[in-house]
């Protein structure tokens, strides 16, 4: 396994690989890699010749307050994770060599942005799709692989390649959940054991939702009702929003009808948890 520092060298490999005919699969990650990163490469590993994993802690989807500085950055350890799961290249430039002095360039995708995690945190897609118009252009993958857990982020990045027409198809893996259901995330690291216990309630909170729907219920105010009560029975959980929205457009209902999502953002004590789940509904 290889790892390259510098756009440059990335290019070359990548010109290389595609010279002898083969398809690249990338996954972009900030790093401290968990099993729901594994399964991801594990996707790419089946569906391409020759994968690349990008580990960068990109500082244009920080806010101004938010935990860029204490994000963690076991980078030997992540490195040893990539060699196991049999990764070709694994890219981890500076941040200098994504943006050096004087860069001024930004890719934004707009409504798909307005609500939800984009509102939370401004700025936050901006710097999200503006890394990943990069790191595309410089590895030009076939197929980029990324996760439901941020399902947002998910949307946006298909809605930026389908705008900018980039010959890459983006494949969304399925979430990996610990036991008692708390989605894999390097900010999961930060519980204390009592907020650890507290983190089930999304998981709890979105399956109450999920059986009211299996139960016929479709008024969209019940099923947030019931999410952010399961959430307010949790003394350490703070909402920060729940939301059921048309799973393509994210446009919140009204009545749930097709494919819809549940989606929650929620503090347990200074951490802040996302997740979401998807049904089909008749
Ligand atoms: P990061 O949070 O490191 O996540 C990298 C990829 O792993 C994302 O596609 C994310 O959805 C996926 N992922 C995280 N937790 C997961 C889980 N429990 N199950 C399945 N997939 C999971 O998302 C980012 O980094 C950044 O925004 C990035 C796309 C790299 C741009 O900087």
């Amino acid at each position: 396994m290889r790892t390259i520092r510098t756009g440059r060298a990335i290019q070359a490999w990548a010109r290389e690989r595609h010279a002898s005919g083969q398809k690249i699969g990338f996954v972009p990650t900030m790093g401290a890699l968990h099993e729901g990163h594994a399964s991801l490469i594990r996707a790419a590993k089946r569906g391409t010749d020759a994968v690349a994993v990008s580990i960068f802690v990109n500082p244009l989807q920080f806010g101004r307050h938010e935990d860029l500085i204490q994000y963690p950055r076991p980078v030997a350890e992540d490195v040893r994770l990539c060699r196991r799961q049999g990764v070709d290249v694994v890219f981890l430039p500076p941040v200098r060599e994504i943006y050096p002095e004087n860069f001024q360039t930004k890719v934004r995708v707009r409504k798909l942005t307005e609500r939800y995690e984009g509102q939370s945190r401004p700025g936050h897609f901006e710097g999200v799709t503006t890394v990943l118009a990069k790191l595309f252009h410089l590895i030009g993958p076939d197929r980029a692989f990324f996760g439901q857990k941020d399902y947002q982020q998910a949307l946006v990045v298909k809605q930026m390649v389908r705008d900018l027409d980039l010959p890459v198809k983006i494949v969304v893996g399925p979430t990996v959940r610990e036991m008692d259901g708390l989605a894999l995330s390097s900010r999961n690291r930060f519980l204390s054991s009592p907020e650890r216990k507290a983190a089930g309630a999304l998981f709890k909170a979105l399956t109450a939702a999920k059986s009211l729907l299996r139960t016929g219920e479709r008024s969209a105010k019940k099923v947030r009702d019931t999410m952010i009560r399961r959430i307010g029975d949790e003394p350490l959980a703070r909402l920060e929003y729940a939301a059921v929205a048309d799973a393509a457009t994210l446009d919140e209902l009204r009545v749930v009808k097709g494919r819809a999502v549940l989606l929650l953002a929620v503090w347990i004590g200074k951490t802040r948890l996302i997740d979401n789940m998807v049904i089909a509904c008749p």
